[in-house]
């Protein structure tokens, strides 16, 4: 087996240089915890950005896919199976919405809402209609319409021209999202707790007044649930906090437990809007990808979310008395952490050193720890980053 300085070497030859990698790599995990190629271990408040929402290798979990792995691997979408039409059935009764189509990302899941709220609007109203306003400092994916999407200047270079038809209202600002609606606006697609952008909720009364504007003139509200949806907040759906139900709904990440998949969920209004043709994945709906789903969306149960909601709200208050936490933000086990002194990026290599996998997000500190976390597993990370606040490196 490589060690950590080999597989280093041979990825900084052979993968193009895409992400800003530490210097870790990581082999094997159970549960909250991972080992990495020199065999030290760490806790991981990250889950893969999200993903591992069982933590690593959750026995039921890897049963689940590897049976089906050993039982139909792949089929083309114009065959049915089980495992797709299970996890979905489950998705729906979970999310309450109409029905949904499977693809394999967090973006691909946006490109998709942003196709199916055109084509709602475009069919009742005309082809004039395909305007989506998203929010500043939003992030919505890495393809050239969720780039486009993404309410964040610095992706916004580069790879022109754009997508036409976005604009971005200011969060938490009502009279502003009211200036950027036209009567060609067909979309408002929001994040109800920004990830990327700072781990940042959305006002309540914001909210109220976003649902109603588009209520009152059929603009379809879109909730990209990509980074907060399937529990993470310690509700299935983060805009389950703020009482309204979106027209449309994107999840990936948490949803497969580690494997890649994503859905775009349909309610009333378009729930027939794509016909057979018009949308589409070789991979989508995948029978080991929506086994994985299936087993994560059974565990999903109303003590697994209060399980995320205790011990997202235990770790907030121990968070808070630590020195060198200005302010702790999000909901659940969503957690952003703003720094009075030490920059995130120094808190994230000291935290490394230290045995503890953390994130940023902007300038702050961002925890996203698997859902089965437990108060003591949390406790052990947060030891660790309340002395490397302590010590100041
Ligand atoms: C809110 C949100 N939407 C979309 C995406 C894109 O997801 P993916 O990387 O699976 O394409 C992300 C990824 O971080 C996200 O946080």
């Amino acid at each position: 087996m490589m060690n950590s300085e080999q597989i280093k070497q041979q990825e900084d030859r052979y993968v193009a240089n895409t992400y800003a990698r530490y210097d870790v790599a990581i082999v094997s995990g159970s549960g909250v915890r991972a080992k990495d190629a020199d065999g030290r271990e760490y806790i991981d408040f990250t889950s893969g950005i999200g993903v591992n929402s069982l933590g690593f290798c959750d026995p039921g979990w890897v049963k689940a896919v590897s049976d089906q792995a050993a039982t139909v691997q792949h089929i083309s979408n114009l065959f049915y199976t089980e495992p797709c039409t299970k996890a979905a059935r489950r998705l729906i009764e979970l999310i309450g919405l109409n029905n949904m189509f499977f693809g394999n990302s967090g973006a691909e899941a946006n490109e998709g809402a942003i196709k199916a709220a055109r084509k709602y609007s475009h069919m009742k109203y005309g082809p004039h209609r395909s305007e989506i306003v998203t929010l500043e400092g939003s992030f919505h994916g890495r393809t050239m319409a969720t780039i486009t999407a993404t309410g964040q200047d610095s992706f916004h270079k580069d790879y022109n021209p754009f997508l036409q038809g976005f604009s971005y209202a200011k969060m938490d600002d009502l009279d502003d999202l009211k200036s950027k609606i036209t009567d060609n606006t067909c979309a408002v697609m929001v994040e109800f707790v920004q990830g990327e952008g700072g781990v940042n909720p959305l006002d309540p009364a914001y909210v109220d007044g976003v649902a109603a504007i588009c209520a009152e003139s059929d603009i379809l509200l879109i909730a990209d649930e990509v980074q907060s949806g399937i529990g993470r907040t310690g509700k299935f759906m983060a805009y389950e906090h703020y009482g309204v139900t979106p027209d449309i709904v994107t999840v990936a990440k948490g949803i497969g437990g580690g494997l890649p998949i994503g859905a775009i969920v349909f309610g009333g209004k378009t729930k027939d809007g794509f016909a057979p043709g018009d949308h589409g994945s070789t991979y989508g709906g995948n029978p080991v990808a929506c086994a994985g789903a299936d087993y994560v969306l059974s565990r999903m149960d109303e003590g697994f979310l209060a399980n995320v909601h205790e011990v997202g709200d235990h770790m907030k208050e121990r968070l808070l008395t630590i020195p060198g936490v200005a302010d702790v933000t999000g909901i659940g086990l969503m957690i952003g952490i703003a720094l009075t002194d030490m920059k995130a990026p120094d808190v994230v290599k000291s935290c490394l050193d230290r045995g503890l996998l953390v994130l940023t997000a902007k300038d702050k500190l961002r925890l996203l720890p698997p859902l089965v976390i437990t108060k003591g597993e949390a406790d052990e990370g947060i030891d660790i980053i309340a002395d490397v606040l302590r010590r100041g490196k």
